[in-house]
C-alpha cells in the first residue's frame, strides 16, 4: 500500500508547528517552535509578536519537519493546515505557507479546524471510536463535542465566558506565576487543600455550559482583601481551591452529558487537559460508565502541535474536504 503522507502546519497562536503524518496516525516528525518566552514579559500573548516569530519559524520548521521524518516534498499526498479558530495574524502565516506548498509542488490542501485537530490528537494513541465525546479545554476553549460519527461535531455545550486555560492564566498572574500559569498552578494545587469553597457556577443547571469568570473574580477579590489586611494566604490552598472548582464543575458536567448522550469513548484534548487533577478525576468518574473508555491525549500532545492537525487533515481529505489558493484565516471559525 502506498504511504499517505500528510505535511500538517498550526501556527493559531504562540507555537508554529509542522509535522508529517503517515496513514492519518503516525508521528515521523512533529517540529514545535514556541513563542512562550516573547510573550511572557507581557503576560499573555500578543497578536502582533505571535505573527512575526511564525514568519520566522515557518520555513526552518517545514525543513525540519521533512528532514527528521526523512521524506521529500515528492512523497507527501496532501498540505493540510488550521485556519481558524485563532490569531488572524498567527493563522494567516500557516494558511500562507500551507498554500505556497500545495501550489508549488501540485498537492491537495485540506482545511482543519483547530478544535477538530486537538480532538484527533487521540487519534496518534488508537482509533477514536463512535459514537465519541470531547471534552476540549483549552488557553481558548471549553467546549464538550458530541461526535455521533466521524467528521461530525455536535457542539452540546461550552463556556459563557472565560476558557479554562484563560482563568488558570489570569488566577495564575495574581500568585505572580508567568504566562502559561496552567503547569504551575496545577503542581501548587496538589500541595495544597481546597480550603477557600469557591463558586462553582452553573454546576447544577440543567445544561452542559461552563462559567468561570465568577470563579476569577471570586479569588481575586479573597487575594485583594487579604492584601488590604495583610493577612498571609497559603499559595497552596488557593491553587488547589481554584483548581477544585474548575475539576468540579468540568467533571460534573462532563457526567451529566455521558449519562444523556452515551457514547464508546470520552477524549479529554487540548492544553488544559495536561491537568492532573483534570485527568484523575474524570479517570475516577469514567469507572461508572462500563460502556465508556476514557482516552486522555498524552501530555506531549495535549498543547497545540501541528500532528494533531495532520491526524484531523487525513480524516478531512478522505472525507473530501479541499481547499484551493482563495483559503483565508478564519479567527471565529466554528463547527
Ligand atoms: O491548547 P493550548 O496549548 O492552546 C490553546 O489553543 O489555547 O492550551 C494552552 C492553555 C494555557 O492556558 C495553559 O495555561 C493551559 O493550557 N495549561 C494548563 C496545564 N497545562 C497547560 N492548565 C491547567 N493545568 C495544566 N497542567
Ligand atoms: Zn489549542
Amino acid at each position: 500500500m502506498a504511504r499517505d503522507l500528510v505535511l500538517s502546519f498550526e501556527t493559531s497562536c504562540d507555537e508554529t508547528s509542522v509535522a508529517v503524518i503517515e496513514n492519518g496516525n503516525q508521528i515521523l516528525s512533529n517540529i514545535v517552535a514556541t513563542q512562550i518566552k516573547s510573550h511572557q514579559r507581557f503576560g499573555g500573548v500578543v497578536p502582533e509578536v505571535a505573527s512575526r516569530h511564525h514568519i520566522e519559524q515557518i520555513t526552518g520548521c517545514i525543513n525540519d519537519a521533512l528532514k527528521e521524518a526523512d521524506v521529500t516534498y515528492d512523497d507527501l499526498t496532501s498540505v493540510a493546515v488550521t485556519y481558524g479558530p485563532g490569531l488572524v495574524g498567527a493563522l494567516l502565516i500557516g494558511v500562507t505557507a500551507a498554500k505556497a506548498v500545495a501550489w508549488a509542488h501540485h498537492l491537495p490542501l485540506v482545511p482543519v479546524n483547530h478544535l477538530a485537530g486537538h480532538i484527533y490528537a487521540a487519534r496518534l494513541v488508537e482509533p477514536i471510536e463512535f459514537p465519541a465525546m470531547a471534552l476540549v479545554v483549552s488557553g481558548g476553549h471549553t467546549e464538550l463535542v458530541y461526535m455521533p460519527e466521524e467528521n461530525k461535531f455536535e457542539i452540546i455545550g461550552e463556556t459563557r465566558d472565560d476558557a479554562a486555560g484563560e482563568a488558570y492564566d489570569k488566577i495564575g498572574r495574581v500568585l505572580g506565576i508567568n504566562y502559561p500559569a496552567g503547569k504551575p498552578v496545577d503542581e501548587l494545587a496538589h500541595k495544597g487543600q481546597d480550603t477557600f469553597k469557591f463558586p462553582r457556577a452553573m454546576d447544577s443547571d440543567d445544561n452542559f455550559d461552563f462559567s468561570f469568570s465568577g470563579l476569577k473574580s471570586a479569588f481575586i477579590n479573597t487575594v485583594h482583601h487579604a492584601d488590604q489586611i495583610n493577612e498571609t494566604l497559603s499559595r497552596e490552598d488557593l491553587a488547589a481551591s481554584f483548581q477544585q472548582a474548575v475539576v468540579d464543575v468540568l467533571a460534573d458536567k462532563t457526567d451529566r452529558a455521558l449519562k444523556e448522550f452515551p457514547v464508546k469513548q470520552l477524549i479529554l484534548a487540548g492544553g488544559v487537559a495536561a491537568n492532573k487533577g483534570l485527568r484523575e478525576r474524570l479517570t475516577k468518574n469514567l469507572a461508572a460508565f462500563k460502556d465508556t473508555k476514557l482516552e486522555l491525549v498524552p501530555l506531549s500532545l495535549c498543547g497545540d502541535n501541528a500532528a494533531m492537525i495532520g491526524a484531523a487533515g487525513e480524516m478531512l481529505y478522505r472525507h473530501g474536504a479541499r481547499a484551493d489558493a482563495t483559503l483565508n484565516a478564519d479567527p471565529g471559525l466554528e463547527f
